[in-house]
């Protein structure tokens, strides 16, 4: 039977970079998550009889949405939904099932990075059917909707069983639950040289892949240790636990400190790598050295032809704004495009359908390529594996290498967590009233070419997206970026981005933090960072 169950809107639904995030408190109010699904519903045409994708990053409160989700989709008309079994797939994995099997598009429950457990993050995101995060026209579509809703559709149904792989029907629609490994493992086969990784491991490169009891493990530990023969123990935290085992999810030089570690001591693996809650980002840390996102993804571009699935070679490298501009060196070198968007997966999406961009990076460990529409840790982390095999060189000797070549990119962020959001709207007001003043003014010795609200213009599409990050240049290429988290769940994020350029050889093993103190100093003086936060350091630094 279908139901229709009046409803009230909540004015807080507006999706931000990466879907809907709130804490878990807030989505188990009545008919939050009923009122956001039924949102997606209505801001979508022509589903009627179409599949939708279902899946999540395993996090508490998953498997409770997934069942409204189903529910809610019978009702709602589609003809069939393809569940990843135990409520389980990742980003990237629910990115490939949409595309393979062509469905209409796909839900996506998670909260990326973000800690989980009945008092943490929760979110819910909508993939269109080519397997990218829905655009801004349709995320401002959904929040329009869910400012005058009135009742959603539910069908009552008995809970599926989401944990057996098969098929069955509830209320006239077909629900199958899917392995959510075996499609995703087989693409990493066609685009990677698994015989040259099998060899790699054989001859006893060891590798340290830690999932942070998140979504990747089980495709790590398919993946490397049964089809490439990584030897068992190579992934850790390998299991999906609902809280993450107590920890933020997130792979970065903070929450990944042990590998980081590790990778730093005296007995380090040859190779470590970690992924997210939702297996997007990766972390990449050579032998001895670290990668930054930023590093990795103009290195990645620079090799990709290494791999099979890339020996054709690049049509375009994409990066976000705030990445550094270390990939456009690989871009010019190798003559293809290269293209800045703004802050969030969503943007590379028209680029990479249109076939302008192959390889596509953000400098918060999202790495990813025209396989999915989605940032994929694994793929990097694979693409990674397949340079080192074929290059026959460590991970250190192939950055410092880079480094040698297109000269170093310094680069950090510094992240001011859970500020109250007027102190932080205000900072962001005062810089941007103050923009057109800076130009051609000194800071610690260092002179201003240029100061932007970073605008951003669609060259496939044609929309402008405006407000997305205060850029301050300098002359001689380095650069501060200001920008507003939107996935933070409490108060504001502040996020400053820092880089710097360095072509001279020898002095590419400074410390980054020191590279890039004087321009650290300056964007506080630009910003008044401590005075309007009320912080004296940034709460992360990557
Ligand atoms: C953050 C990252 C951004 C990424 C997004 C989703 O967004 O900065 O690069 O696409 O998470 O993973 P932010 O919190 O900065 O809006
Ligand atoms: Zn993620």
């Amino acid at each position: 039977m279908i139901r229709t169950v009046s409803t009230k809107p909540y004015s807080d639904q507006k999706p931000g970079t990466s879907g809907l995030r709130k804490k878990v408190p807030v989505f188990q109010q009545e008919h939050y998550a009923e009122n956001f699904i039924q949102s997606i519903f209505d801001a979508l045409d022509g589903f009627k009889g179409k599949t939708l994708v279902i899946g999540g990053d395993g996090r508490f409160y998953n498997r409770e949405v997934i069942q409204k989700a189903i529910a809610m989709a019978a009702a709602n008309g589609f003809g069939k939904v393809m569940v990843g079994q135990g409520g389980i797939l990742s980003t990237p994995a629910a990115s490939h099932v949409i595309r393979k099997y062509k469905t209409f598009g796909g839900i996506i429950l998670s909260a990326s990075h973000n800690p989980g457990g009945p008092h943490e993050d929760f979110g819910i995101k909508y993939n269109a059917g080519n397997g990218g995060p829905a655009p801004e026209k349709l995320t401002d579509a959904i929040f329009a909707k869910t400012k005058t809703i009135s009742s959603f559709k539910i069908a009552d149904i008995d809970p599926i069983d989401i944990d057996t792989v098969a098929t069955v029907k509830a209320a006239g629609m077909t629900v199958e639950i899917i392995d959510p490994v075996t499609d995703y493992a087989e693409l990493m086969e066609s685009l990677f040289d698994f015989d040259a990784l099998r060899k790699l491991f054989k001859s006893g490169f060891r590798m340290r892949f830690d999932a942070m009891h998140a979504v990747t493990g089980p495709y790590a530990k398919e993946i490397l240790e049964h089809r490439l023969g990584a030897p068992n123990g190579t992934c850790r935290n390998f299991k999906p636990l609902p809280d993450f085992g107590g920890h933020h999810p997130d792979p970065n030089l903070v929450h990944a400190k042990h590998l980081y570690d590790e990778m730093m001591g005296p007995d380090a693996p040859d190779f470590g790598a970690a992924s997210d809650g939702d297996g997007d980002r990766n972390l990449i840390i050579g032998k001895g050295i670290f990668v930054t996102p930023s590093d990795s993804v103009a290195m990645l571009a620079a090799n990709a032809r290494l791999a099979p699935g890339y020996k054709d070679g690049l049509k375009g490298i994409a990066r976000s704004m705030p990445t550094s501009g270390a990939a456009d060196r690989v871009a010019h070198k190798l003559g293809v495009g290269i293209y800045e968007t703004p802050t969030g997966w969503k943007f590379f999406g028209n680029l990479l359908d249109a076939g302008m961009a192959t390889i596509c990076g953000e400098e918060s460990a999202g790495t990813g390529s025209n396989h999915v529409r989605e940032k994929d840790g694994l793929w990097a982390v694979l693409l990674w594996l397949n340079v080192l095999a074929a290059r026959g060189e460590s991970c250190k000797q192939i950055v410092t290498e880079h480094w040698e070549t297109y000269g170093r990119n310094y680069y950090s962020r510094h992240d001011y967590e859970e500020v109250e959001s007027g102190r932080a709207n205000a900072l962001v007001d005062e810089l941007r009233a103050k923009l057109g003043s800076l130009p051609g003014t000194s800071v610690r010795g260092l002179k201003i070419a240029n100061a932007d609200d970073f605008a951003y213009h669609d060259p496939v599409d044609g929309s402008t997206s405006e407000h997305q990050g205060i850029r301050v240049l300098f002359e001689g290429g380095s650069r501060v970026v200001f920008r507003l988290s939107g996935t933070g769940t409490s108060g504001a994020t502040l996020r400053v981005y820092i880089e710097r350029y360095e072509p001279d050889k020898s002095r590419h093993d400074l410390d980054t933090q020191e590279a890039l103190a004087d321009l650290i100093s300056a964007a506080d003086d630009i910003a008044g960072i401590k005075s309007h936060t009320g912080r004296n350091k940034p709460s992360v630094i990557t």
